[in-house]
């Protein structure tokens, strides 16, 4: 075990991925190991040399580039110090612009900083002001929690530990109820036991744990801990270059279930209900 965590540093190594769950990138870099026997192989061998083969520095570049894909990508290419460095000036002054500086270090916030206000106006319509928000995959969403009506309490999960210490650091200075949770969320036990809320959000998470695990949103959908669930998808890929449509393997898990649908510019967000045996009809498509 000690030598797979020393090949697990070596392959997070760069500052980017340091804040990243372990247990999580451990599993990541063992399905990768079963994907490539020969290198496995190579690697049980002899752990010590192992890092000066050329096998060692696929497996390096691969695992890193799949855990960027699912955390890393989205940070516009900012390091951990930078970030500690806006929150704190947020948590000093809790400003709309210091919040803005901090939004806009994780791609999925900057997207949407103007529309905020509206956002959060659209899609918490039906309840006026909800008491509860579960987040989960939250990046860095939390700190748009001024823009919340009615001072709810905040859960966020993510498998970026170190970015949740910064939103634990931020919403204890705002002396709301709170609660950060860093997990792999393709646990589904691990989700059970989230903190309840009366509302949770699953923004631009689902194609990156159904990436990870096949069907888990199905599995998901029974015990996400919430009456209700706002999903988001992106309509454009990474990067704006090109469109991505409707995801019908979703739309048939929620048939029936959809209160209602608000779009922006390069997202799509889906309020269902959780509530087993109640079914929305209406304003669904
Ligand atoms: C595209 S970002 C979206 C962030 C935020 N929901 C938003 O829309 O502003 C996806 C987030 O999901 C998290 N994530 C991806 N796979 C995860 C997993 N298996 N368990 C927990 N979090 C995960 C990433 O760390 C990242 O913060």
């Amino acid at each position: 075990v000690s030598a797979l965590n020393e090949l697990l540093d070596l392959v997070l190594g760069k500052r980017e991925l340091s804040g990243i769950n372990k247990d999580f990138a451990r599993q990541v870099l063992l399905r990768w190991l079963e994907d490539n026997p020969s290198v496995a192989v190579a690697y049980r061998s002899d752990p010590k040399r192992f890092t000066r083969k050329k096998e060692f520095q696929r497996l390096r570049s691969e695992v890193r580039k799949e855990l960027r894909t699912v955390y890393g990508a989205f940070f516009k290419g900012q390091y951990p110090a930078k970030k500690k460095k806006a929150v704190a000036a947020l948590i000093a002054a809790d400003s709309e612009a210091n919040a803005h500086n901090v939004l806009k270090l994780h791609r999925s916030t900057a997207e949407r900083l103007n529309s905020y206000p509206f956002l959060y106006e659209q899609l918490l319509s039906p309840w006026g002001a909800v008491d509860s928000i579960l987040d989960l995959g939250c990046g860095f969403n939390p700190f748009a929690y001024r823009y919340l009506a009615g001072r709810p309490a905040y859960f966020s999960a993510d498998i970026a530990c170190e970015d949740l210490d910064l939103i634990n650091a931020y919403l204890e200075s705002l002396g709301v109820r709170h609660e950060e949770r860093c997990v792999d969320l393709t646990d589904v036990s691990a989700v059970a036991s989230l903190p309840r809320a009366k509302v949770a959000f699953a923004f631009k998470l689902l194609d990156s744990l159904e990436d990870l695990q096949r069907d888990v949103t199905a599995r998901l959908l029974d015990v996400i801990p919430a009456d209700w669930l706002i999903v988001s998808f992106p309509t454009m890929s990474l990067g704006q270059t090109k469109p991505i449509g409707t995801r019908q393997w979703f739309e048939k898990l929620v048939t029936g279930k959809v209160l209602t649908r608000v779009t922006l510019p390069n997202e799509q967000f889906i309020i269902i209900t959780l509530k087993q045996k109640e079914s929305v009809t209406g304003s669904g498509q």
